[in-house]
């Protein structure tokens, strides 16, 4: 049996751990082949291959980024994309696929198996925003990578007695900023799925500063003021539909400053938050996966994807998962409140 290995979408530390994974654990227990395709569907599409052996995988665990090479290609999007895609698939000899990738390569997975093509899916995203799983790996380096930057704005902040304000990454979700903003001791988190009241964020940042320290605010990428919209980067649309996010911090600096007439200041982490080595976390999180995942390749599990539940992994069908994204719900939101202002 010849194996398929693609990374979609938008890349995050663990995904060459995954691919070490799936290859290390493949061609010893089932004697499978092993072939990469480059650049998420854009692999298949246009038959860009490289080889997969122990080898090729060796030293792969703590490095970041992908192997592959990954593009938010949508072969749903291209004339006869499926059509290609399956021929190419037949002419290499692959009989199987294994996934890597958030909403979008998934949900092209998911299409595709209902397309009769054979595929296994591992969720990875910065995000987190994927249902079906507890949690993805990229996530918790993202965290962390988010959570040392405000430890290290405090300092500088109190110094100044500004406000700073830390943008983070997580698209329509606010996992990111949730978790950071919390680990971090952040005075008010801003989220997509809460909309946020400008006068309330001002008031907070205040009494901040009565209390003589300096207030750090986390905002999501996707958060909205409750009379607004989101704040778009540009206005061009991935191959998905997908806006392009960032700005909102500006904005929220700008307007801090007009209302208190104190100093503030924006931090963009971008895409500091998907570079460089996994976490321990996410190293453990990913090799997981990978080695289920080929287990359910051998299981002729099609159409599944990998999860992770409490403290097992186990595997969920792809509709399922990409169906809707899974956001962060209200009550862990409150918990977040008891600390703003
Ligand atoms: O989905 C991961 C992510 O990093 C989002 O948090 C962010 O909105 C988007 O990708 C950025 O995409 P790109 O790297 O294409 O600018």
């Amino acid at each position: 049996m010849r194996v398929g290995i693609l990374t979609g979408g938008g890349d995050c530390p663990g995904l060459n751990a995954v691919i070490r994974a799936i290859v290390r654990r493949g061609v010893p227990e089932y004697g499978y082949e092993f072939l990469g395709f480059r650049d998420g569907w854009r692999g298949p599409l246009e038959a860009i291959t490289r080889p997969l052996d122990i080898p090729a995988v060796r030293g792969l665990l703590p490095r970041g980024g992908t192997i592959l090479g990954s593009s938010r290609t949508n072969p749903f999007a291209i004339e006869n994309g499926v059509g290609r895609i399956k021929k190419n698939l037949q002419d290499l000899g692959v009989n199987a696929l294994v996934a890597i990738g958030g909403e979008d390569t998934l949900g092209v997975a998911s299409e595709l198996h209902d397309a009769g093509v054979r595929v296994v899916g591992v969720p990875k995203t910065i995000d987190n925003d994927l249902s079906g799983t507890d949690y993805t790996f990229g996530f918790d380096t993202a965290v962390n990578i988010a959570v040392e930057a405000i430890d290290r704005l405090h300092t500088t902040a109190e110094s100044h007695h500004r406000t700073l304000i830390v943008e983070v990454m997580g698209r329509h979700a606010g996992w990111i900023a949730l978790h950071a903003g919390m680990a971090g001791g952040a005075n008010a988190i801003l989220i997509p799925e809460v909309r946020f009241d400008i006068d309330q964020v001002c008031e907070w940042v205040q009494s901040r500063f009565r209390l003589e320290y300096a207030p750090i605010v986390v905002v999501s990428e996707g958060a909205m003021p409750k009379d607004g919209e989101e704040v778009l980067l540009t206005g061009e649309k991935d191959a998905f539909g997908h806006v392009r996010l960032g700005g909102v911090g500006e904005w929220l600096g700008r307007e801090i400053e007009a209302r208190t007439g104190k100093e503030a200041r924006t931090t963009v982490l971008g895409h500091v938050q998907r570079g460089g080595t996994p976490t321990a976390r996410d190293r453990w999180l990913a090799t997981r996966f990978g080695l289920h995942a080929i287990d359910a390749v051998a299981a002729g599990q099609w159409g599944q994807m990998t999860a992770l539940r409490g403290a097992d992994i186990v595997t969920v069908p792809l509709h399922e998962a990409t169906q809707q994204l899974k956001l962060v719900d209200p009550a862990l939101y409150a918990e977040a409140a008891v600390f703003f202002g």
